[in-house]
């Protein structure tokens, strides 16, 4: 359904997507996960054919978006990370404004429109100016926004950056309804962890490059056996003792514990030293933050 070769994008000295290769099938999502600055908002707009790439090849339901932009970006629905809604408007305003500007016929934009909103559960809401919308209920107007041609490739910018928990929920019942419901291949790019491990596959994003790209379970097996939990009576005395180990390569803190991230093959000398030391430790399976943090180093 989506299929981007190599892409690149330079912002004067700024590689910001640096040969970026992907591909997405009807029913998948696919996370791309990064900070801010990794290149996630530019290959979006690559995709979208809002920016031309310095060199790469995009497809899109089998066109070429240079040279058959027009049929390819009708088959995208896209929510940008900083999408604006006329909150003047009510919101079933706001998406027939979306719909006629796409071109629907006016015995067409009314009906569908109700089904969508009903489907993001904005139905009850749909005489709401959007100006009084919690931020949750904006994200769901956009969506059902870029949802209003019925598309078969849905790129969404950050959709839950800064929604509420329950609400992501709610969106990501959404998500996972529009692409296997609808037969529909999901672009998505989050900087959130756990919204990671619920896509088919994900790609680490960093630096205008995907490091690591599988699916959640490829990319935790990649440190399968490396990462030890400690924890002892006092974390930073623990801390400098888990550091002076040679084979121990990192050392992070997730609550009350350490996450040791070991040499291939040492984990269970490491756990032996530190339980001399009077420390709890385990060898447990790698997360997906484990396995971006050893990325990042
Ligand atoms: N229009 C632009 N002009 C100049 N630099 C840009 C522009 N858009 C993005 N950048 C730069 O490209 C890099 C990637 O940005 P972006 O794609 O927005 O990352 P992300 O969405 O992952 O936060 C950043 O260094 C950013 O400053
Ligand atoms: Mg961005």
């Amino acid at each position: 359904m989506l299929e981007a070769k190599h892409l690149t994008k330079s912002f004067g000295l700024v590689h910001a997507v640096n040969d970026i290769s992907l591909n997405v099938k009807a029913g998948q999502t696919y996370g791309l996960v990064g900070s801010d600055g990794a290149g996630k908002t530019t290959t979006l707009r690559l995709l979208v054919g809002a920016l031309r790439a310095d060199g790469g090849e995009i497809t899109i339901c089998g066109h070429d978006v240079r040279r058959q932009g027009e049929q390819a970006r009708a088959n995208i629905g896209y929510l940008s990370q900083r999408f604006s809604l006329y909150e003047d408007l009510t919101v079933l305003e706001n998406i027939r404004f979306f719909a006629e500007l796409r071109g629907l016929a006016r015995d067409e934009w009314l009906p569908r429109c109700l089904k969508i909103l009903d489907f993001v559960g904005l139905a009850e809401f749909k005489e709401r100016r959007a100006g009084q919308l919690s931020g949750g209920m904006k994200q769901k107007l956009g969506l059902a926004s870029a949802l209003v041609t019925r598309p078969k490739v849905l790129l969404l910018d950050e959709p839950t950056t800064g929604v509420d928990p329950v609400t992501r929920q709610d969106f990501w019942q959404l998500i996972i309804r529009i692409a296997a419901g609808g037969n529909v291949a999901v672009l998505l790019t989050t900087p959130y962890m756990d919204e990671a491990s619920r896509c088919h596959r994900v790609g680490f994003m960093r630096g205008g490059r995907i490091l690591a790209e599988g699916t959640p379970s490829e990319l935790r097996a990649s440190l399968e056996g490396r990462i030890v939990e400690a924890r002892g009576p006092s974390l930073p005395e623990l801390r400098k003792t888990a550091a002076n180990i040679p084979s121990v390569e990192d050392v992070r803190a997730f609550g009350d514990k350490l996450h040791l991230r070991v040499a291939p093959g040492r984990a269970r000398t490491v756990i032996r030293d530190l339980k001399g030391d009077g420390a709890e430790a385990r060898l447990i399976p790698p997360t997906l933050e484990d396995v971006f943090l050893s990325l990042a180093s």
